[in-house]
């Protein structure tokens, strides 16, 4: 029988819906992949709205050649249970069969002023919970204009310090080429996802696992040029991961990397 290799070696590409989807489509969408091929060199993922997440996990479980990991956008800082009106915790998030929450994604720190401290508490919420943390960095363009890109996601990537886990899974998207059609330059994602593995080893420990996705305008043609860059281990896919034919394109991509 074929062992398939650990979530931690493979290529990730995770599907980031945004504020987009209705059932109808959704589970239009969802039948197509019943019949995608084998990818089992990917660990595959979609993040859809929160309120369509059950409905999301329970059409994965027909899902026949691989297995669809169900995201979620993002989580409460709240843990448990409490008077926080419109706000999910960790524990509902995994009650319904969420494997991974993205952290900190960098709409939510433009449109809801989140910062390093609340990221944290959602990271600790989400581990203490036995869920899987995707943390989402990246720098604004007048950041990199400055030259000061590097100190932006070190600040960031501080979030990490003294977490309780050794599993470590990070988003790099720069702000400037998310939904602009303006993909960072080979050079650019080199340098910044080595960068970004050096300061997970300094500030974790070097007996940590590690995936660094891309994230900003990945799409089915830009794929394979990503997939091949060193420290690029997956991407965080935005508008390409709304059309079938483009996100199981990207996904063939990262199987044949
Ligand atoms: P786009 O792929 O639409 O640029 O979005 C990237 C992103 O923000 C994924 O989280």
């Amino acid at each position: 029988m074929y062992h398939q290799i650990g979530m931690w070696d493979q290529k990730w590409v995770i599907g980031n819906w945004k504020m987009n989807g209705r059932l109808q489509n959704n589970n239009a969408l969802m039948h197509r992949f019943r019949i995608l091929p084998t990818a089992e060199r990917v660990l595959i993922g979609l993040a859809a709205p929160t309120v369509y997440l059950l409905q999301l996990h329970n059409a994965m479980q027909i899902v026949l050649n691989n297995r669809i990991l169900t995201c979620a956008q993002d989580v409460s800082r709240f843990p448990n249970n409490g008077a926080y009106t419109g706000e999910v915790s960790a524990e509902m998030l995994a009650d319904t069969g969420t494997d991974i929450v993205l952290i900190g994604h960098s709409e939510r720190s433009l449109y809801f002023g989140e910062k390093n401290e609340i990221q944290r508490r959602k990271m600790e919420n989400v581990l203490n919970v036995g869920l899987i943390p995707l943390l989402c960095v990246g720098e604004s363009l007048e950041e990199r204009e400055a030259g000061k890109e590097h100190e932006v996601i070190a600040h960031q990537l501080s979030v990490l310090q003294g977490l309780d886990t050794k599993n470590i899974a990070v988003a790099y998207e720069p702000v400037w080429a998310i939904g602009t059609g303006k993909v960072a330059t080979v050079e650019q994602i080199a340098d910044m996802h080595a960068f970004i593995y050096k300061e997970i080893l300094s500030l974790c420990g070097s007996d940590v696992k590690i995936r660094v996705l891309y994230g900003g305008s990945v799409k089915a043609d830009n794929a394979a040029d990503i997939f091949a860059v060193p420290y690029v281990d997956g991407a965080l896919v935005g508008g390409a991961s709304l059309s079938y034919d483009s996100f199981t394109a990207i996904i063939s991509a990262a199987q044949n990397a």
